[in-house]
């Protein structure tokens, strides 16, 4: 395996490149930094890591897709917080020219406390440090924050503003009734979605890990906010994973592996709903190829937690040419938002929770003596009834504020009864649980950690070791000689493997060993090939892109075979 080295990266991305994963998008007026287009093969295996997605949260989790806009009106983001809020902490580098964010400027000279900082401030403390781009020492320069929303107009005349959206998750909030109704009024429930999100992010040079448009897929869990006891559990209880607490952060220590059980009884995760989302996350990235060995999920410290939430976790995969990056955020979002969207907007967004039993409670009750009062302030009565009956009376009466206007009510003219009521249940507002999942960072690290040069019949081969459940072309075939039949029966083989909803490719043009190295660099896991004791006996071979090993099989079982070993319900080692 190739490991630690730097420049696995320009290889990553010139095999992606020249082999049609990624490439830069409208390269032929000049690259825009900050967007790519994902290219034939980019686009399936992308497909295939939103499917597996789909089928840890919407097949098994059973929560719901949905497809909202992916503009919104300003109201939604006033609300959001994200108009006044979303920003990055921006300087200018004042011998290149180049924007850079502050922070990331700060990280490079080993500034600690960026995100602390006030601007002023962090423009002092950078001064002695480098340009990213040009690496100048930077000198005297400003600070300043730089909102990362795309803004755009609605409607001709530009009279309605707009935002391309930042995060899918406000779609998911503004539908909270909606949903809830869906769900027939129950918690806990969840809704899911994956689309592009947009963020103008200051300097995009990272390829696929900072995009300014990208995939987002998010999942918005509603919980009861004093019941965050995941039903399923025991799933995850004895799930053991890299855990970097803050206290480790603080003490410079590196991450420990705990059991998520162990994790909420110790209080390092805040509640049975965040670790069960850690350790599904885990479970997931693995599953699309992530080595457990470069994986580890890291605590936000309290300085750098987004506003809304109360805990906080990211899942950073390492790369030979980042470092650690973050490629999943999970927090616990409070009732943050749809609090937030029900002050705006006026619409509530609770649920009613029924208790078991109806609860007896007693309750204060100001009656007032209404033919008096009515009489004495007429068309004004209603509101005075309505400010009396919150009102706190002493033994003097009560004094209240009616439109502006003091007024005392004597105390002969309303009477204090203590009333026992019967209660249903209560409105609550939910809290939400989020894991937040960039698409294109995780298929960035599956196509790095994949990457692989070996040696084959003695030469070096380029090899993409993609787990087979997210390669793009699952198997190949390959007549041996382009004559004698051979051709016909591998077409029929190739026809028969599409029938199953597999992406055959059939390939016939050049020496064999060619065909299996185009095979091996773009990933695809399975090779058959037909060859001349097909005709005699109806068996083909199967050829396993990692250890180059062959088996023969019958023709017959060919397209099971090759479901089983792509799903990974059947091992190449066990055939
Ligand atoms: P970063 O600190 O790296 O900018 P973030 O904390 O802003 O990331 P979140 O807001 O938590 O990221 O978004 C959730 C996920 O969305 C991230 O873990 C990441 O995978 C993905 N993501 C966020 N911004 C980008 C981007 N500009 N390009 C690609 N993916 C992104
Ligand atoms: N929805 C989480 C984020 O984008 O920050």
């Amino acid at each position: 395996m190739i490991q630690g080295s730097g420049d696995i990266y320009e290889k990553v991305m010139d095999l992606a490149k020249r082999r049609g994963f990624i490439w830069p998008t409208s390269e032929c007026y000049g690259a825009v930094a900050g967007f790519i287009d994902y290219g034939p093969l980019g686009a399936m295996m992308k497909r295939r890591v939103e499917n597996i997605w789909r089928d840890f949260y919407v097949i098994q989790e059973g929560y719901y897709e949905i497809e909202c806009p992916t503009i919104a009106q300003e109201a939604v983001f006033v609300a959001s917080g994200h108009v006044k809020g979303f920003s990055d902490k921006m300087c200018q580098c004042p011998h290149c020219k180049e924007f850079l964010r502050a922070d990331h400027v700060a990280e490079g000279g080993g500034v600690a406390g960026a995100a602390t900082m006030a601007n002023e401030m962090l423009a002092a403390a950078i001064a002695t440090c480098k340009c990213l781009a040009c690496e100048e020492v930077l000198g005297k320069v400003e600070v300043f924050n730089f909102n990362l929303m795309f803004k755009t107009s609605i409607g001709p005349g530009s009279q309605r503003t707009g935002y391309l959206r930042p995060e899918t998750a406000q779609g998911m909030f503004v539908d909270f009734t909606r949903l809830l109704r869906f769900y027939r009024d129950h918690l806990p429930f969840g809704a899911v979605q994956i689309g592009k999100s947009y963020r103008n992010e200051i300097s995009p040079r990272q390829g696929m890990i900072r995009l300014r448009e990208f995939t987002h897929a998010e999942a918005e869990i509603f919980v009861h906010p004093d019941q965050k006891d995941h039903p399923k559990f025991s799933r995850y209880a004895d799930y053991i994973m890299p855990l970097l607490t803050a206290t480790q952060q603080e003490k410079n220590e590196p991450a420990v592996s705990f059991s998520m059980q162990d994790a909420v009884a110790q209080r390092l995760i805040a509640n049975e709903y965040v670790a069960y989302y850690l350790a599904l996350t885990h479970e997931m990235l693995v599953k699309i190829g992530i080595r457990p060995d470069r994986l580890r999920f890291r605590q936000h410290l309290c300085t750098e937690r987004a506003h809304y939430a109360a805990d906080c976790w990211d899942a950073e995969v390492y790369s030979d040419r980042f470092g650690w990056v973050e490629t999943v955020g999970i927090a616990d979002r409070t009732d943050y938002d749809l609090a937030a969207h029900a002050r705006h907007s006026g619409t509530p967004m609770t649920v009613f929770i029924q208790y078991g039993e109806p609860k007896k409670v007693q309750r204060r009750r100001i009656v007032p003596n209404m033919s008096v009062l009515g009489k004495q302030f007429r068309t004004k009565a209603k509101a005075v009834f309505e400010t009396l009956a919150t009102a706190t009376p002493t033994v003097d009466g009560a004094d209240i504020d009616v439109d502006g206007e003091k007024i005392h009510i004597p105390p002969e003219l309303f009477e204090v009864r203590n009333e026992i009521f019967e209660v249903r249940g209560e409105d609550i507002v939910p809290h939400v649980i989020e894991p937040s999942y960039g698409i294109d960072r995780m298929c960035y690290a599956v196509l790095e950690q994949a990457y692989d040069e070996d040696i084959a019949d003695g030469e070096s081969r380029t090899v993409l070791r993609l787990t087979p459940c997210v390669a793009p072309v699952q198997v190949a075939v390959f007549p041996l000689m382009n004559r004698d039949g051979l051709d016909t029966i591998a077409m029929e083989v190739t026809r028969t493997l599409q029938k199953k909803g597999l992406l055959a490719e059939y390939d016939d043009s050049g020496a064999i060993g060619r065909r299996y190295r185009r095979q091996d660099e773009i990933g695809t896991p399975f090779a058959v090939t037909i060859d001349y004791q097909t005709k005699d006996d109806r068996t083909v071979t199967i050829r396993d892109r990692d250890s180059m090993k062959q088996v023969r099989i019958a023709i017959d079982r060919i397209s099971e075979t090759i479901c089983d070993l792509v799903n990974g319900s059947a091992q190449f080692s066990s055939l």
